[in-house]
């Protein structure tokens, strides 16, 4: 078996690892496709070389642009790539243009596409990345799916549940492993061994690049003002290059950096960045991974959005949603600070993407798929047949398996009464509420 893993950003990287390294372990065929979308080195190699994971193969160095030329730049290069290694599936994660251009380009090809990280929703299609999320799941073989949430998600547009695979997320993994390599070297960055970061207290690590944040003047400028006021805090803020390039823009760099409170630094790799998230008292952020990263470290984290794809996070108790309202974020820092229950409420919260084993158990699925010709992609046979899609309740002693079987279906969606759930294989359906497609 041949795996191709498609990436470009430094978040792809980060959780792509923990599946590079399980491929490579098991000793199965591995081609790296890096589309070159993030090239600073503070942005992509410096986590290729804290991870430990191989150069890539390949790097189509598309650079930055807007949507459409990126994209268009990294479908051809990856068409030629993926022409010339024919892998049996290809792996993409997340939702950047990555996944957008290496899902569309795969299944043109009839290979197999893998999402990882799929079944997210924010269900707000300003954001480029719920496009690329979207148009990936339509165009992809298998899910693997962070929480039983991302996979009712899937189910509710219609994806057949024998494809999802609740695997947590790999960004667990990536967590658990190198956070006490991490702690054993210390700081690497000059700028973070300066600021002594050990013997500091009232840490609060910030990280912004959403579009939908930096992009605005108004809306970074409310967050800034909240910043202003948290003079009790130790703001330490890795700048995504888009940050700080924005915020030149708007003129609004200096007045940031020159607070005493703020220490604006260039990004850190990611052995220095979970010493110093782990050490924070509090996590300001719209990052996307960082919200499961916080959840993940036990430390609270308010989002600087106004609704967020990892909603799991918030029912959980550890992320609170404090948009760009500068009130709120105050209201909400503030809590964190001075009141200790709530803050160790937030802290305790439980860790809803898994127990770091998401790489073992997409690889374990992939291997099985490829083994019962699964990922072979053709026009299917039973075109011409038909299914007919029903709801019923079920009152006898059976599970899902028993019920698809005795009735030549396959479960779509299933209600216990007070919520859905996902239909395991043995789960008992007594008392529940079933759509099935009944196939003719
Ligand atoms: C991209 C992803 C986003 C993800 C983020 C992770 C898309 C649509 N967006 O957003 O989902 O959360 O990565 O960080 O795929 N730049 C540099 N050096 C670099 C990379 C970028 O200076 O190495 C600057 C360029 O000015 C560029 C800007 O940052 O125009 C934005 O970069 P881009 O990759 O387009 O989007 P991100 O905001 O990084
Ligand atoms: N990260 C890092 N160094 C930094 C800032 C972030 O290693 O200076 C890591 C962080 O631990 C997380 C990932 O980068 O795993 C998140 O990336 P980003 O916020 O750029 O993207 P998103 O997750 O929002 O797509």
């Amino acid at each position: 078996m041949k795996i191709a893993v498609v990436l470009g950003t430094r978040p792809e990287i980060i959780k792509m690892a923990p599946i590079i390294d399980e491929i490579i372990k098991r000793g199965i065929d591995l081609t790296i496709l890096h589309t070159g979308q993030h090239y600073d080195k503070e942005m992509s190699d410096n986590f290729f070389r804290d991870l430990e994971i191989p150069a890539p193969d390949y790097n189509i160095r598309v650079g930055s642009g807007s949507h459409a030329k990126q994209t268009a730049l990294m479908m051809d290069g990856i068409e030629e790539v993926l022409m010339d290694e024919k892998p049996d599936i290809v792996l993409v994660q997340g939702d950047t243009n990555a996944v957008l251009a290496g899902s569309l380009v795969a299944s043109k090809l009839h290979i197999a596409v893998g999402h990882v990280e799929a079944g997210l929703r924010s269900f707000d299609m300003t954001m480029p990345e719920e496009v690329n999320r979207r148009v990936c799941d339509v165009t992809s073989t298998m899910y693997f799916v962070p929480t039983e949430q991302s996979a009712i998600n899937l189910l509710a547009e219609g994806y057949s549940r024998k494809n999802l695979f609740i695997t947590g997320n790999t960004v667990v993994d990536a967590c658990f492993r190198h956070l006490e390599i991490a702690k054993k070297r210390g700081f690497d960055e000059e700028s973070l061994a300066d600021l002594d970061i050990d013997n500091m207290d009232n840490i609060l690590t910030l990280t912004m690049h959403r579009a939908e944040n930096v992009d605005d003047k108004s809306r970074v400028g409310n967050i800034i003002d909240a910043l202003k006021e948290l003079s009790d805090m130790n703001i330490i803020f890795p700048i995504h290059p888009r940050t700080k390039k924005t915020l030149q823009g708007f003129g609004l760099f200096d007045e940031l950096n020159n607070l005493n409170h703020v220490h604006i630094i260039k990004p850190v790799g990611y052995l220095d960045f979970l010493q110093l998230t782990s050490k924070s008292t509090l996590i300001l952020t719209d990052s996307g991974g960082l919200q499961e990263e916080a959840i993940t470290l036990n430390v609270p984290a308010l989002t600087l959005r106004y609704n967020t794809e990892r909603p799991e996070t918030v029912s959980a108790g550890g992320n609170i949603l404090v948009g760009s309202d500068k009130d709120v974020i105050l209201e909400n820092a503030n809590k964190i600070l001075n009141d200790k229950e709530f803050a160790e409420k937030m802290k305790n919260a439980p860790n809803p993407y898994g127990q770091g084993d998401s790489a073992k158990l997409t690889v374990d699925a992939i291997q099985k798929y490829y083994d019962d010709g699964l990922l072979d992609i053709r026009a299917p046979e039973n075109i011409m047949s038909s299914f007919e899609r029903k709801m019923t309740s079920v009152d006898e002693d059976i599970t899902v398996n028993e019920f698809e079987d005795r009735n030549n279906a396959s479960i779509h969606m299933l209600f216990d009464g007070e919520k859905m759930r996902f239909p395991v294989d043995n789960l008992k359906l007594k008392g529940m509420c079933v759509t099935y497609d009944e196939y003719k």
